[in-house]
């Protein structure tokens, strides 16, 4: 899937007063996917917005809404996050217990199901469940915060999985990457096969309609 390449702008750099406002006008830059960043200040150190936030945000667009759970127990919530309108969910597998009833759950609604993994978690505990999901999260940062650096050495962890996905034959799974991506670097990160890419703090810092457009330039690769 590497001629798939989709921007998915996360508001938690917005600004949380406009938020309307501030997705409309991503979506008219040319925003492929809005990123949703929950947090429960359990699984991270901080605390975000839930479902009655995105709930209010559904009708003001119809770009699918990517929510990314950092939350402890998130099988408590999946009804509760289908019903708010939610097209892709990914969650920890450390936050829960049975990650592949949990998957089933949210493929239950017609939700994309993802896995986010961790800087320090190998790509390998995902030899299992790979069969079952849509796509990979690779956070490039520590989960918990907008405006953190990339970690270079997440990269050859899209390597690894692509060679998983050749392994177990899933090679329709996508590779999302979260965390520190900036005109700088999303070229090179777009090379490796990165089909996915947030930003938060490269959107919204500044002009987001034109940091939207700058992105998406420099993701595109020339094979
Ligand atoms: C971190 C979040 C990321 C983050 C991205 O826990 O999952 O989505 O907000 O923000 P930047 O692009 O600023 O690193
Ligand atoms: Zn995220």
């Amino acid at each position: 899937m590497e001629n798939v390449k989709l921007l998915a702008p996360s508001i938690l750099s917005a600004d949380f007063s406009k938020l309307g406002e501030e997705i409309k006008t991503i979506e008219n830059a040319g925003a492929d996917i809005i990123h949703l960043d929950v947090m429960d200040g359990r699984y991270v150190p901080n605390i975000t917005f839930g479902m009655p936030v995105i709930e209010k945000l559904r009708p003001l667009t119809d770009k699918p809404f990517d929510a990314h759970l950092m939350i402890v127990e998130p099988e408590k919530y999946i009804d509760d996050f289908a019903k708010a309108g939610v097209n892709m969910i990914s969650f920890h597998m450390d936050a829960t217990i049975h990650s592949h009833r949990l998957v089933e759950r949210i493929k239950f609604h017609g939700i994309k199901a993802g896995i986010a993994v961790n800087p320090a978690t190998p790509i390998n505990t995902l030899e299992e469940i790979i069969h079952y999901i849509d796509y990979v999260l690779i956070m490039s940062v520590n989960p918990g915060f907008g405006g953190q650096k990339f970690i270079p050495q997440t990269l050859h962890k899209v390597r690894k999985l692509k060679n998983l996905m050749e392994e177990t034959g899933r090679t329709d799974v996508l590779i999302e990457m979260d965390g520190g991506i900036n005109k700088d670097n999303i070229n090179e990160i777009s090379k490796e096969g990165v089909n996915i890419f947030v930003a938060g703090s490269a959107v919204f810092k500044g002009n987001p309609a034109e940091n939207v457009k700058i992105l998406k330039e420099r993701m595109k690769v020339f094979i």
